[in-house]
Parts: C-alpha cells; sequence; structure tokens
C-alpha cells in the first residue's frame, strides 16, 4: 500500500510472458476504488507464465512500476503479484468435523478448513489458496455463511490451488528486488475472474478463459463458486510463432501482422486484401491475402479452444456452464475469435473486459489488463477482510467480514 494525499493506494503487478503491468488504484472514500495510473513494459524474463530470468524480469517491473508511479503521481512500495504457469495444480477437497457448541463457531470453521487442507500436497509445492465453495451442516447442503447455524456436524467443500515453490519464490525475488514488496501472490486466473465476470455468470456456470502470449489460463465457477482451475501451454505466442513459420517472416513482423490483421475466422478475412509481408533473409518482401493470414490464424485458435474444451469435459463440469465462455486476455482481442469460439464450443462466448471499477479507460476496456486489474481489486478485497495467503483460513470468515466492514461504511 501506499500514500498520496492522505489518500490509500493499491497496486496489482501482472507479471506476464509478453508484458509486465502495474496498475495503481486509489480508494476513495466510499471505499470504492478508481484506477489512477498504469505502466506497461515488454516482458523478456518469462516462459509459459514463469520466470526464466530474474535479471530481465526485474529491469521489466522496474519500468513498469516507475511509468504507473508517474502517472498516479505516487510512490509504490507493495504490489498484488500474480503467479500462473504449468506447475499449479488445482482440487476439489472437503473436511467433516462435530460442531462444538451446538452452533457454528469461527472456531468450527478454522477446524473444517484444516480438515479440508489435510490432503498430501507434495514437497515442492506450495499452497497459494484454500478458497471455501459451501458448507453443509448436518444434511443442509449449499450453505455459504455457516456461523450461527444450529447443528451437530459440520462439513466444508474447498478449492484448493497449490504452485511450486521456487516458481513464486522466483516471483518475489524479482519484486523485492526492485525495492518492492509483495502483499499476495493471487492465481492469475483467479484474478481476471474476480473482475470479468458477473455474480449472475458465476451463480449459472461459466469457464472463463484467459488468452495470454504464453498460456491459456482456465477457471470455472457453479454456483457461485470456484470448481476448476487448469491451464494449458498455447497461447498468443503460438500463434505468432505460427505466422512466422507460414509466411516465413522475421517474429516481431509476424507479431506486428496478427496485431494490425489478424483475423481468427477465415469466413471473415477480405479475400480481395493483401499485406506487405518482410522476409526472413535479403530477399526482397512479398504480398500475401488475409485468407492466408486467417487460415494459419484459425488453425491454432481452434486448436487451442478444442483443448479447453477436452479439459472441460475432463473436468466433468462441460455440462454445468449455461453461462458459457467469457474471453479474456490479449489472445481474446483477435477479430473472430468469439465466432470461432462459439462454433467449437457451441455455447455462448463474449469477450470480458475489467468491471467492477471506475478510472482509465485504456484500461477498464481492455481485455490485456484483466488480470492485473483483479489481482489489485482481488488482492485488497482478502486484505481489508483479513484475509491473505498467510491465514487462508480467514477466507472462510470474508462474508462477516465485508459485512462488518459495509455496515461501518453505512453507519458512520
Ligand atoms: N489485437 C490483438 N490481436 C491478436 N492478438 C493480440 C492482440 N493484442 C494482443 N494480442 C496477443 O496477446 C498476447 C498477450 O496477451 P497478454 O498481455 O494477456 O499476455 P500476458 O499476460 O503477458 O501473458 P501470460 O498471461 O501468458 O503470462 C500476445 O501474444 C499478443 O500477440
Ligand atoms: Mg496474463
Amino acid at each position: 500500500m501506499v500514500k498520496k494525499n492522505e489518500k490509500e493506494l493499491v497496486v496489482g503487478l501482472d507479471i506476464g510472458t509478453s508484458k509486465v503491468v502495474a496498475i495503481v488504484g486509489e480508494i476513495n472514500d466510499n471505499g470504492e476504488i478508481e484506477i489512477i495510473g498504469v505502466g506497461s513494459n515488454p516482458s523478456v524474463g518469462l516462459k509459459r507464465g514463469a520466470v526464466v530470468n530474474i535479471e530481465s524480469t526485474v529491469q521489466s517491473i522496474k519500468k513498469a512500476t516507475k511509468d504507473a508511479e508517474i502517472m498516479a503521481k505516487c510512490e509504490i512500495h507493495s504490489t498484488f503479484t500474480g503467479i500462473a504457469g504449468s506447475h499449479i495444480r488445482s482440487l476439489n477437497s472437503h473436511g467433516i468435523v462435530a460442531i462444538q457448541n451446538k452452533e457454528v463457531s469461527y472456531a468450527d470453521i478454522e477446524r473444517v478448513i484444516d480438515a479440508a487442507k489435510a490432503v498430501a500436497i507434495p514437497a515442492d509445492q506450495k499452497l497459494l489458496h484454500i478458497i471455501p465453495q459451501e458448507y453443509v451442516v448436518d444434511n443442509q447442503e449449499g450453505i455459504k455463511e455457516p456461523i450461527g447455524m444450529s447443528g451437530v456436524r459440520l462439513e466444508s467443500r474447498v478449492h484448493m490451488v497449490s504452485g511450486s515453490v521456487s516458481a513464486a519464490q522466483n516471483i518475489i525475488k524479482c519484486v523485492r528486488k526492485c525495492g518492492l514488496s509483495v502483499g499476495n501472490i493471487i492465481l492469475e486466473q483467479l484474478a481476471s475472474s474476480h473482475v470479468v465476470l458477473t455474480e449472475d455468470e458465476k451463480e449459472l456456470g461459466v469457464c472463463l478463459v484467459d488468452i495470454g502470449g504464453g498460456t491459456t489460463d482456465i477457471a470455472v465457477f457453479t454456483e457461485g463458486s470456484i470448481r476448476h482451475t487448469a491451464n494449458i501451454p498455447i497461447a498468443g505466442d503460438q500463434v505468432t510463432n505460427d505466422i512466422a513459420v507460414a509466411i516465413r517472416t522475421p517474429t516481431k513482423a509476424a507479431e506486428e501482422i496478427k496485431l494490425r490483421h489478424g483475423c481468427a475466422l477465415m469466413n471473415m478475412a477480405n479475400p480481395g486484401e493483401s499485406i506487405e509481408v518482410p522476409s526472413v533473409n535479403e530477399k526482397p518482401s512479398r504480398n500475401i491475402t488475409k485468407i492466408d493470414l486467417a487460415e494459419v490464424i484459425e488453425a491454432r485458435y481452434e486448436e487451442l479452444f478444442r483443448l479447453v474444451k477436452i479439459e472441460l469435459r475432463k473436468s466433468g463440469f462441460d455440462e454445468f456452464i449455461p453461462a458459457g465462455i467469457v474471453l479474456t486476455g490479449g489472445g481474446s482481442k483477435v477479430s473472430g475469435a468469439i465466432d470461432l469460439g462459439e462454433a467449437v464450443f457451441q455455447m455462448p462466448v463474449r469477450l470480458g473486459t475489467p468491471k467492477k471499477i471506475a478510472g482509465l479507460s485504456q484500461v477498464v476496456n481492455n481485455p490485456i489488463y484483466s488480470t492485473g486489474v483483479g489481482l489489485l481489486l482481488y488482492g485488497y478485497e482478502q486484505k481489508i477482510s483479513g484475509r491473505s495467503n498467510d491465514s487462508l483460513v480467514k477466507d472462510a470468515y470474508s462474508g462477516i467480514w465485508v459485512r462488518m466492514r459495509n455496515w461501518f461504511h453505512n453507519n458512520f
């Protein structure tokens, strides 16, 4: 947290494979957050979501935070940071305890979450999140806030997320080397879904698909709770690489061509239009049609969507997401992605941008910033409700704390 004119500020730091972005939010008198600064810098020290070069990552973080500081006219000291990559594991677990004094108390919740946590996690993995989905008191299912309820037997159902200890340490090391502290490390798709998905979608059943540069991160919600998280090691970088190989052009040129002329649906590309493509060697540049380009892009996006579909089927949630798919992340910006998605998934698909927050429109209307905004908001909400990865069990108290805070806001 940082201070500016006595106003509290909060910072989300998304260390992505394509870019590092720092987003500064200011908390107004009503407790709402407004985005007042953003700094973004290309990232070269990550591969598939994980840090592989400390020094380059440090440089990118320094530049991004500096730019955000200049824009927000503040000094950044602490950040909420994301974590992603193929090392992330997630599972659903449950615990059962006897209610001690016939009425569910904080202590009972603490014990029942501990019971759910008691599953073997490999020594090289660190528990990142334990998110309560619901409680069961005696045989009454679907309880979100059990405190005060009468009964003899309390059961918790939770979603647990763990990640490689060294991957988490590398992120913390990079941030600390920039002279900043890490307020919390948050799973990236958990952060983006927090600001992109509506409560109705989560209640009905929905799948968030965050297509980044190095990885595509998935989060499934049903009945208001997170049920499944996964990641697929195919994203925008592969699309760029395919273009470079298929039309024999340098990667940098392929990326520019994708951003300017890319389309993920051949049917939508204009057959009459052609694009000038630089060659890899001294040879003169050539022309290709937009249809040729779309053919390459469509093939990779179709593969990616099919892999997401397979992941959904494997998880058993493919039949439970009537609200469909929400695409976000930079890769979701290519034209035709929504239509191609609807054809592959055979369900509604929409583009997700950061919501629930005011401020700079370049940030709040752009799917590239979903994770950064989500880190800021999710991290802040966890902090004020007394939850953090250091005190995971306090997740269970969230409802009470949020209600207490709102009561204070409304009454004083
Ligand atoms: N308009 C666009 N059309 C097509 N692709 C785009 C567009 N804008 C951005 N991208 C692609 O999105 C990707 C970057 O997305 P994003 O910024 O969400 O990634 P990241 O968060 O840095 O990576 P990751 O989440 O995988 O670590 C790049 O591959 C980029 O080419
Ligand atoms: Mg990302």
